[in-house]
């Protein structure tokens, strides 16, 4: 059920989920602070209870209040990218932030999304903890539709339209006096060089403990989906506009191969659209760099093609 701002205040004031825009993809919304509902948004989304949930707020004043000392490049990562799709895992001040929303970690991440309707929910509701609004395991949602289809019709969701990136938040995490990258997303990991002045690493294994949603299962259609370099006779391929494939292929063509940026708009509807057409196979084109938002767009199909 579409909803307009003040109805999505109103619900989630009162204790109630809601599924709200952002630039990334669609979350799942409760308050910070209500913990019956925030156990809601773990049972709606089947989600596993060790897995800690982003907490959303309207301007970086808000984190303050809820973390231990902040890193002395917090203020220029939150000139540089927000709001916009980072997410900064920073020490929580632990009575502040109920431990479900943390799972039990010391640790917290924290969010200022960019898009319009929902900063200004923010500022009516304050901090809301959101994971993506899809069931666990299955294709983000990067639409209204995709959020409706995985909890029903009638399910509230605030009309913010498509997200324009597509794809979820750079996850950095503070560690031992320097950043790193714990869930590639919209922003590549170069881009943080000027102003950080190097390219936080990625850290592979330990990642693992460190951002525990790394561990799971993700993003994963009905649809067996394989990465491929040469082409059968026929099938369906996804594939990119500027591309030439076998002539009795079917084919989907999520952009040109030299713009990451609009195929990771489409992932999730490409994704979820082979489901609903009951495509049982699909062949990607996985002929494409493994640099900058490539590198989120291989690791993003990578989790999807393992069953
Ligand atoms: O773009 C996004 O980040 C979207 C939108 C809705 O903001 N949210 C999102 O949430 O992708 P979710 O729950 O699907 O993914 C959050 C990731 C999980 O991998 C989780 O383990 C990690 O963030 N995370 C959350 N809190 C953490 C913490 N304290 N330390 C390390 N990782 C954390
Ligand atoms: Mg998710």
């Amino acid at each position: 059920m579409r909803i307009n701002l003040t109805k999505a205040s109103a619900l989630l004031l009162s204790g109630k989920v809601v599924a709200i825009p952002t630039e990334t993809v669609y979350g799942l919304a409760a308050c910070f602070n209500n913990e019956l509902a925030i156990k809601e948004v773990y049972k709606l989304k089947n989600r596993p209870p060790k897995n800690p949930l982003i907490m959303h707020v309207d301007r970086p004043e808000v984190i303050r209040e809820f973390t231990k000392e902040l890193p002395a490049t917090f203020e220029i990562l939150a000139k540089a990218f927000w709001p916009g799709p980072l997410t900064l895992v920073l020490q929580a001040l632990e009575d502040k932030i109920p431990e479900i929303v943390r799972a039990g970690l010391p640790t917290q991440a924290f969010r200022i999304p960019d898009h319009s309707l929902t900063l200004e929910l923010l500022k009516q509701t304050g901090p809301l903890v959101a994971p993506s609004a899809n069931l666990s395991g299955r294709p983000s949602a990067s639409s209204e539709t995709h959020v409706e289809s995985d909890f029903g019709s009638n399910f509230p969701v605030l009309a913010g339209g498509a997200c324009t990136k597509g794809v979820e938040s750079t996850i950095l995490i503070y560690q031992e006096g320097e950043w790193i990258i714990g869930r590639l997303g919209a922003i590549a990991a170069n881009s943080f060089e000027p102003i950080l002045g190097y390219i936080p690493k990625e850290i592979g294994v330990n990642a693992l403990l460190a951002c525990p949603g790394q561990r799971y299962r993700h993003y994963a259609p009905e649809a067996a989906l394989k990465l491929v370099k040469e082409f059968p006779a026929s099938g369906w391929i996804i594939g990119f506009s500027d591309r030439q494939y076998p002539k009795k292929a079917d084919l989907i063509l999520w952009g040109h191969s030299d713009n990451p940026e609009k195929v990771l708009s489409h992932l999730y509807d490409t994704l979820r659209g082979l489901d609903l057409r009951n495509i049982k196979e699909a062949f990607i084109d996985a002929n494409f760099p493994d640099t900058g938002l490539w590198k989120t767009l291989k690791e993003r199909l990578n989790k999807a093609s393992t069953k």
